[in-house]
């Protein structure tokens, strides 16, 4: 029998940021509406868990539903604005050292010939920033993506934007959403006057950032901020959630944070190249 909500009895619904319906809990497994890239972010999942790295969903395949069924990832899920004890540097390093896990286990990975990605509503046509792929990576660390236990990032969830990438794109995601690469008004209070480039430092020691990444990363970064810029916009001329997300402050988000980057990027650099 169906719950007030229509969602059955035994089953919890999962609110992120709403951009999926229709995930909810069953036990200690969750159900996903089942999208043209399911069955290969199950396959890359499947990857990932016989290549060692444990601390992400494991695929357990389709339901009597039709639905997409994935492990429970025990732990607790930080929601924006980020509270002040997920603002910590231990974060920080605890969150590359696990995205260092994850590119280490992927790294052998060669996807189907039949691979489907995903695509964010509206955005097919603008080119992607990280093109010359080394492996697939996660490419979405916003707070609602990452499982926190003992208050440090022990696993990762919603691999929905997974795709060929590089190490260096995945990390200017991470940083993007964890520095955070935003103009102070745009940040967690406890950020608010945080030294950016000191925080990436810690990132890329903890990761273990060559010199080639760690002079290629501002770069990149202000490359993928503008596409955010674009894809956000894009996103939400097509769909009422993107729309909702742009109209509540996206829309005056990416502009700042593309004019911080632009002044403060140097200082970032200056700090990462100086070790
Ligand atoms: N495998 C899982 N283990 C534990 N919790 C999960 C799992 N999958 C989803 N959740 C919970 O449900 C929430 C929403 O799931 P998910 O992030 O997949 O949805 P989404 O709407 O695509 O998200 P968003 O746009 O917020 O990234 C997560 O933030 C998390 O709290
Ligand atoms: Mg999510």
């Amino acid at each position: 029998m169906p719950g007030d909500q229509g969602v059955p009895p035994d089953e919890e619904p999962l609110i992120g940021d709403g951009v999926t319906p229709g995930i909810t809990r069953v036990a200690d497994t969750v159900r996903r509406p089942v999208r043209p890239f399911t069955a290969t972010i199950q396959a890359y999942l499947a990857h990932l868990h016989q290549a060692g790295f444990s601390d992400a969903p494991k695929p357990l395949g389709i339901d009597e539903q039709g639905r997409e069924v994935v492990s429970f990832v025990a732990g607790d899920v930080p929601r924006e604005p980020l509270p002040s004890e997920a603002t910590g540097e231990d974060v920080l390093a605890a969150l590359a050292g696990l995205i260092r896990r994850l590119h280490d286990a992927a790294q052998n990975w060669t996807p189907p010939r039949d691979a489907v990605w995903a695509t964010l509503p509206g955005t097919q046509d603008i080119p992607l920033v990280d093109t010359g792929a080394e492996l697939v990576g996660h490419r979405d660390y916003c707070p609602g993506n990452i499982v926190f236990r003992d208050g440090l990032p022990a696993a990762l969830i919603d691999f929905d934007l997974a795709r060929p990438t590089s190490r260096l794109y995945d990390i200017a995601n991470a940083l993007y959403w964890w520095a955070p690469l935003l103009h102070p008004k745009d940040r967690p209070p406890a950020l608010a006057g945080a030294d950016i480039p000191h925080r990436t430092a810690v990132f890329a020691d903890a990761y273990g950032m060559s010199d080639q990444q760690r002079r290629d990363l501002i770069p990149l970064a202000r490359r993928m901020v503008h596409r955010f810029h674009l894809t956000s916009r894009a996103a939400a001329g097509a769909d009422p959630v993107f729309r909702r997300f742009w109209e509540q402050g996206v829309k005056d988000r990416m502009p700042r944070a593309e004019a911080w980057l632009a002044q403060e990027g140097p200082a970032i650099a200056a700090r990462l190249i100086a070790g």
